[in-house]
Parts: C-alpha cells; sequence; structure tokens
C-alpha cells in the first residue's frame, strides 16, 4: 500500500461521499458531451479534495459545503487542465490523449469552461459568500499564474523570484485554497482558516517543485521528460544552475527553449547542465525545507491519526515518482 493509499484510508467515507456528488454534478443529458468528460470522471489523484477534506475533518465535522467545495476544487482543477493543454498545444494528460488532442482546440476550450460553470453552481450551492469569494479569487489566480508563467518565458526567464510567483499562482493557490476552505466549511475559527491556507501553501510549492523536478530527474521512467523545456518554461533546477554558472553557451540554449527552437540533443545539454551544476540538488533542498516548515505546522493538528495522514500526505508530495 503506498502513502496515499494510507491517507484515504483515513477519510474513506467522505472521499465516496465526495466522489457520490463529483460524479451525479456531471452527468448531463447530451451523450456527446458525457463522453468528452469522460476523463475527467476518470479522476486522478484527488489530491486536492484529500486535502480539503482531512483540514476539515480535524476541524469539526465535514458538512455538505465540505463536499460541494471539494467538488468545485476538483472540478475547476480538471477545467484548469483542459485549458493548461490548449495553451501548451500538450497531446497527453494522466497517460491518456488529452482533450484538446482527441476532439480538437475549440471543444477543449468549451469543455473546460462547461466544467468550471459546473464548478460555480456547485460553489452556489453551499449559500455562503465567504466560499464563493475565495474560489472566484483562486479563479483569478490561476488564469493570472499562466499568463504570469508565459511573460516569464518572454522576458523573466532566469528570476527565481518570477518562478516562484508563478507557481504560487498556478499551484499553491489551489492547495491553499482546499485548505483554508476544509477549515472555513466547518466554521472554524479566522486563525485555523489562516493556519490551513499556510499549511497548503506550503505543500502547494512543494508538490510543483516535485513536478518541475521530473523534467530533469525522474526515477519512474527512467529519464528526464524535458516537456517543460520544450514548452520553452526555464524551472527552478536550471534557473538556480544558470544564475551560479551563467555559461555563454548554456544561456544560448535557454534563449533556445524560450524561443522554441530548441532541439531534444540541446534540450539534453540543458538537462544535463542543471544536473552537474546542483540545481536539482538545489531544488530538492528548497522542496524539502518547505515539506519541513509544512511538518512542523501539523503540530496544530488535532487528531492523531488526521496528523498522521497529513504527514504521509506529505511525505507522498515529496517523494512522488509520477
Ligand atoms: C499545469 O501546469 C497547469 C496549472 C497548474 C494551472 C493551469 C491554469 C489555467 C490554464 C487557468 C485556467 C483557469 C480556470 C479558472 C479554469 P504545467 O503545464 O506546468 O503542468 P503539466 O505538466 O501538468 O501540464
Ligand atoms: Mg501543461
Amino acid at each position: 500500500m503506498n502513502a496515499l493509499s494510507l491517507v484515504r484510508k483515513c477519510i474513506e467515507p467522505e472521499l465516496e461521499r465526495f466522489s457520490q456528488v463529483f460524479d451525479e454534478s456531471l452527468s448531463t443529458s447530451s451523450s456527446y458531451l458525457s463522453q468528452i468528460l469522460s476523463s475527467v470522471k476518470h479522476k486522478g489523484k484527488l489530491m486536492r479534495p484529500i486535502l480539503l477534506l482531512l483540514v476539515a475533518k480535524d476541524s469539526g465535522e465535514p458538512t455538505d459545503a465540505s463536499f460541494l467545495s471539494a467538488v468545485t476544487l476538483e472540478m475547476i482543477h480538471s477545467a484548469s487542465l483542459i485549458h493548461d493543454d490548449v495553451v501548451d498545444d500538450s497531446d497527453e494528460r494522466r497517460g491518456k490523449a488529452s482533450v484538446n488532442a482527441t476532439y480538437g482546440n475549440q471543444v477543449a476550450v468549451l469543455a473546460g469552461d462547461y466544467l468550471l460553470s459546473n464548478a460555480l453552481i456547485k460553489a452556489c450551492e453551499t449559500c455562503s459568500i465567504p466560499i464563493v469569494t475565495r474560489i472566484a479569487d483562486l479563479g483569478r489566480q490561476l488564469a493570472k499564474g499562466e499568463i504570469v508563467q508565459m511573460k516569464n518565458a518572454s522576458v523573466n526567464a532566469l528570476s527565481e523570484e518570477g518562478y516562484f510567483n508563478a507557481i504560487q499562482l498556478k499551484t499553491a493557490a489551489l492547495f491553499s485554497t482546499c485548505a483554508e476552505l476544509g477549515a472555513l466549511s466547518v466554521g472554524a475559527s479566522q486563525e485555523r482558516m489562516a493556519w490551513a491556507k499556510s499549511l497548503g501553501e506550503h505543500i502547494g510549492i512543494c508538490f510543483q517543485i516535485r513536478d518541475d523536478i521530473f523534467d530533469y530527474y525522474n526515477d519512474n521512467v527512467g529519464k528526464p521528460t524535458g516537456n517543460d523545456l520544450r514548452e520553452g518554461k526555464i524551472t527552478l533546477p536550471l534557473v538556480n544552475a544558470l544564475n551560479r554558472f551563467p555559461d555563454a553557451y548554456m544561456l544560448s540554449l535557454a534563449e533556445k527553449a524560450r524561443s522554441l527552437t530548441i532541439t531534444e540533443k540541446e534540450i539534453a545539454e540543458l538537462v544535463a547542465f542543471a544536473k552537474d551544476k546542483g540545481g536539482i540538488d538545489y531544488a530538492r533542498k528548497v522542496m524539502y525545507d518547505r515539506a519541513e516548515t509544512a511538518r512542523q505546522m501539523l503540530a496544530e493538528v488535532r487528531h492523531e491519526p488526521i496528523r498522521e495522514a497529513l504527514n504521509q500526505y506529505i511525505d507522498f508530495v515529496v517523494e512522488r515518482t509520477s
């Protein structure tokens, strides 16, 4: 059993209820739309609902608003990935053909819009303006994060500050909103909500750094994926290596990555450079430091099994191989 299955065990009935609400709210009379959304129904790892429900369960008894919030946030996550694959012109998602690869960009944009609107209906069903407000703000941050990332790719490629700004918005904001709504949906105090938000933020930053390291070093597939560089994204391992060793040739390759003119051989050279110059080790250290901060925050968790589950959740985020 991997770390995440043990975490799931701690909130098994809650996850079952989550799945029920999620599946019900995706049912549609259009068989074509249903077919398009089938990839969303084969859910991913449910990292975000799990975090929300663990925080809710530790802060009180999960309410209808907790489940509706979890469904809303998982749907927004799915919508953002469908849109992201259009933006990145990516033809694969979770090991399968992406929606844009199968149905084209127009259908993919509209399917993402449909999911986003469905998510907003679930948010409204909470009848909570504070919840709806946070969800609307999250949508804004996700879109801004993608735009900041694009701007980084054109003018700010080697700035560590620019990198953290983008991942805060495009990834950490979703994790922090999940944890915050876990607390808010059970009527927790402002102090508890702030704690949850900050915990989610640290976890989200770790999640994205782990993802970015996969591009340079991936135990699971036995080789780096290089996809980010192919898409013009220069992430922490290479940002760090180039800042410490501004080698003219490597800088010229980074420029080629940014302008989407880089070859496979040159991607391999940049990956090897990031590795040899300690960029991956640096990114790992930043990730482990953040994970340690998150673990220390678990002293505030009230129930021992939930503290253990959150500890294992953090283990999974930093140790996962896919
Ligand atoms: C994956 O990043 C993408 C995101 C974390 C966020 C994408 C957000 C949007 C497209 C904005 C959409 C906004 C709303 C409200 C629906 P990645 O490309 O680095 O990772 P990947 O390898 O998984 O594609
Ligand atoms: Mg992408």
